[in-house]
């Protein structure tokens, strides 16, 4: 495994949820790595900001910062800027996730951060009209959330398959170089399985793998079933 990204991608974004905070934070991200290398299936981790450095050191999948603030290099106290993501490692950036949202020329902005220092982008969006919206900026990634499943449980891959295909033709129409993930509440195999039926080339989630009581098995029952999936594409 190395740290380009390729797909089915299972990106996994582990927020500040204590179970994901510092020596946490590397061992979920060895057993992403564990699971990737075992099945030959893309995973990316997006470590806690202060964590991110030392698991980029730790592990040979993409690792991603949780967000980029808009700014170039000087005095923006507290933020995160791109120079900085690049120099400790990380392959790219979510960006505008729910629980972080921007401003539309802020997301314009960190977008043309992420391009001018190599990153890649991954832009989340809520709806199929912003995601209308986000696939004109050309992210290379586009994760379609919908804020209110998000860590309920509820995958939306089954509670709004409409919200996930809408997004995959829209995206389709107006940037197909753009890859579509889905996330809120994917928490088993077969979640994502449905998310690859429906279009997506992957899913984003949280709580359902920061939490599990064996996050190796949920993690590797993911991979299995996106790769059984993506091969009756
Ligand atoms: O970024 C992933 C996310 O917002 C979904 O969270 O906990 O529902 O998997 P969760």
């Amino acid at each position: 495994m190395t740290k380009e990204l390729s797909y089915p991608l299972i990106a996994l974004n582990f927020k500040v949820y204590l179970e994901a905070i510092g020596e946490n934070a590397i061992k979920l991200s060895r057993i992403a790595e564990e699971v990737s290398k075992e099945y030959g299936v893309c995973v990316m981790v997006a470590p806690p900001p202060l964590d991110l450095a030392q698991v980029v050191k730790e592990v040979e999948i993409p690792v991603f910062s949780q967000h980029v603030d808009p700014y170039k290099p000087g005095s923006h106290t507290g933020s995160i800027i791109a120079e900085e993501v690049k120099a400790v490692g990380a392959s790219g950036s979510i960006v505008n996730h729910s629980e972080h949202r921007l401003r539309l020329a802020d997301i314009g902005m960190v977008l043309e951060r992420l391009r001018e220092t190599g990153l890649t982008a991954l832009l989340c969006t809520d709806t199929v009209e912003t995601t209308k919206a986000g696939a004109a900026l050309s992210p290379e990634i586009l994760a379609i959330e919908p804020p209110e499943l998000i860590g309920t449980g509820i995958p939306v891959s089954k509670a709004k398959p409409e919200v996930v295909t809408g997004a995959v033709e829209a995206v389709k129409r107006i940037n197909p170089r753009v890859h579509v993930l889905c996330g809120a509440g994917i928490s088993t195999g077969d979640d994502v399985a449905k998310a690859i039926e429906l279009g997506t080339e992957g899913v984003l989630l949280a709580s359902a793998y920061v939490k599990a009581k064996d996050p190796k098995k949920l993690l590797s029952g993911m991979a299995e079933a996106a790769l059984k999936a993506w091969e009756r594409r």
